[in-house]
């Protein structure tokens, strides 16, 4: 079965084709983020201008690279929620329309659900029930699933996304926009001895906070000139504090479900250091983590088209 999957719920404009749930035929990303680095994050109504100017472009390429035609398409899968209302609406008007012309199913499926089906491209073998982790720009949630259909949410953040602490520390510390991939470049040379940083706890509670962290971090930066050293040393340290605190609460929520099995998703899962101390936790703790490859962790079309499948499936719109 061919899905198409359509996905602009932030700055990229993705299409892709899947077959059968797991066979990537194309996977067509075009970020506006190079109209957005001047203001330090993402302007809303940049991202949908050019998500309009872009999407019959990107869909094209898509159905060119998967070396298919518009007609073989069985079913199309689209981003419906969480995301910039702008964002989706483009994908979402392009895609019914889509759908209406070709005469065929359309999906609407949740954006954080999807970031945990990337890890399932390419892995067949991941069994249910499970814990997933979504850490992205504007998410941090665990969810428990029984199956994709059956999700229920235990905690999210209270106040800042994870991805959202790290660009903000790297305003902070005048390391530019997206700051994950830059903190997390520091952190390689800094020592997290030499500065403290904590998560707040939220005891008996699977929710995460990242605004108090981020203070810290503000109130260390305005107490002293900082040299290269201490910036490299403090983005160590807020990281390990960060890292820390999403595998104690994964691990917990893991515990308290019963299951040995973790999937972790969202553009925050590209961080190298994160998916090795999580993979370390894994192996003490007997557990099974899965992460999607780097390509797969930010936003992309690919993971909808698969999610599209699984709900196809488990709504018996084919079968
Ligand atoms: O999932 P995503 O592409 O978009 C949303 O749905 O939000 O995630 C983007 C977020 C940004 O906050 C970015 O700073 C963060 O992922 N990110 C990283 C890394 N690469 C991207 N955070 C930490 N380390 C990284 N290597
Ligand atoms: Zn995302």
């Amino acid at each position: 079965m061919l899905v198409l999957g359509i996905e602009t719920s932030c700055d990229e404009t993705a299409a892709a084709v899947v077959k059968d749930g797991d066979q990537i035929l194309s996977n067509v990303i075009a970020s506006s983020i190079e109209f957005h680095k001047k203001y330090g994050g993402i302007i809303p109504e940049i991202a949908s201008r050019k998500q309009l100017e872009t999407i019959s472009q990107v869909t094209e390429e898509a159905i060119k690279r998967a070396k298919i035609n518009l007609k073989d398409l069985d079913l199309i899968s689209v981003t419906r929620f969480p995301g910039l209302l702008g964002s989706l609406l483009v994908g979402i008007s392009f895609a019914k329309a889509l759908s209406y012309s070709l005469k065929i199913p359309l999906l609407e499926v949740n954006h954080l659900h999807s970031h945990l089906y990337s890890a399932f491209l390419e892995n067949k073998e991941i069994e249910f029930p499970l814990i997933g982790l979504v850490i992205s720009g504007g998410h941090t949630c665990l969810f428990y699933l029984k199956d994709f259909k059956r999700i229920k949410l235990l905690g999210e953040t209270r106040d800042d996304a994870v991805g959202e602490a790290f660009d903000k520390v790297a305003k902070i510390l005048g390391l530019g926009f997206p700051g994950g991939p830059a903190i997390e470049r520091l952190a390689k040379k800094g020592d997290s001895s030499k500065i403290r940083f904590k998560c707040a706890e939220l005891k008996d509670s699977f929710d995460f906070s990242f605004s108090g962290i981020k203070t810290a971090v503000l109130y260390t930066v305005k107490s002293k000139r900082l040299m290269i050293k201490d910036k490299e040393d403090i983005c160590a340290s807020f990281q390990e504090a960060v890292v820390d605190n999403l595998i104690k609460k994964s691990l917990d929520a893991c515990k308290k479900k019963k299951t040995n099995i973790l999937v972790v998703g969202g553009g925050v899962a590209a961080n190298l250091y994160l998916r090795e101390r999580f993979k370390k936790s894994a192996r003490e703790e007997n557990l099974k983590v899965y992460f999607p490859s780097l390509k797969l962790c930010l936003d992309n079309a690919a993971m909808v088209a698969g999610l599209g499948y699984a709900t196809a499936k488990t709504q018996n719109v084919f079968w």
